[in-house]
């Protein structure tokens, strides 16, 4: 499979008050077209950091992030942008959303931007809140949503402009198993017909759905489970339990 997203020696130092803090330290990563990998590591890992940089959406101290071939770093502001805009979904833990805006023109927004046909983006956007369960939501503020429902929002808003890859930051963190379900499957659908999927998850029933778990430890990756692709949901208790044992030997 051709590669669609590669860090080189990525180094994140964040200076405060004077002291430095080494965040990552040196990560080296691929992530193929259409792959499903999970970062799994302990609070304070570097995971939020690593996918921010990786994504462009904070500046990496040092190393170099190639998304298809090109250099991130040489892009200007509004090449990154666009970049973002077209080829990348987000899920993050502070969810960006706009307050002044109810949360179907959130999630409408970026379908927008890209200048596509409206009716369509808005077809997508309500085919998509139906299935996630929030269509009831959609002529709310921001503010008058559960939690839940932003997260769930914000998966929407990801999946819009159909993108290469979504980055996705706990993006069952704050849901029941219900929801949580719901936003997997999701997840789990838009892979299957080709967006590559890096996330950050502390649920290893989640993890287990993945091809692959890394495991950020100290602000490097310092081990890396290849699990394949779950091709149906009765493989998926063993590949949970393959995936604790290799967990706990890290001193999960
Ligand atoms: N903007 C920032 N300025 C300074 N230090 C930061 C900043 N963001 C994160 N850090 C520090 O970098 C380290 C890694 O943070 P990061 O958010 O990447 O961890 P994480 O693995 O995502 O943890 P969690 O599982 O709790 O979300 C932490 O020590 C954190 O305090
Ligand atoms: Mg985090």
């Amino acid at each position: 499979m051709e590669k669609l997203l590669s860090a080189e020696s990525l180094c994140k130092t964040y200076i405060l008050k004077g002291n430095s803090n080494n965040v990552l330290r040196g990560v080296d990563l691929d992530i193929s077209d259409g792959e499903f990998v999970c970062v799994m590591g302990p609070s304070g890992s570097g995971k939020s950091t690593l996918l921010y940089t990786v994504s462009g959406m904070d500046a990496m101290t040092s190393g170099k992030v190639l998304f298809g071939g090109r250099d991130i770093s040489a892009l200007s502001k509004k090449e990154l942008a666009k970049l973002r805009l077209n080829e990348m979904g987000f899920i993050f833990q502070q969810m960006y959303m706009l307050k002044k805006l109810c949360v179907l023109d959130n999630i409408l927004l970026p379908g927008f931007q890209t200048g596509g046909d409206r009716k369509q983006v808005k077809e997508r956007a309500e085919q998509l809140m139906r299935r996630l369960g929030i269509i009831d939501c959609a002529e709310r503020e921001i503010t008058e949503i559960s939690g839940g429902q932003l997260q769930r929002a914000c998966l929407c808003r990801a999946l819009i402009n159909a993108p290469k890859i979504i980055f996705a930051d706990e993006p069952t963190g704050a849901l029941n198993s219900k929801a949580a379900e719901e936003v997997m499957r999701e997840l789990t659908a838009a892979n299957r017909a080709g967006t590559a999927v890096l996330m950050i998850t502390h649920n290893v029933r989640v993890a287990a759905q993945s091809d692959r778990v890394l495991y950020l430890l100290d602000g490097d990756i310092q081990g890396e489970l290849q699990l394949g692709r779950l091709e149906n949901e009765a493989d998926l208790t063993k590949r949970e339990r393959t995936l604790n044992t290799w967990l706990m030997d890290r001193g999960w």
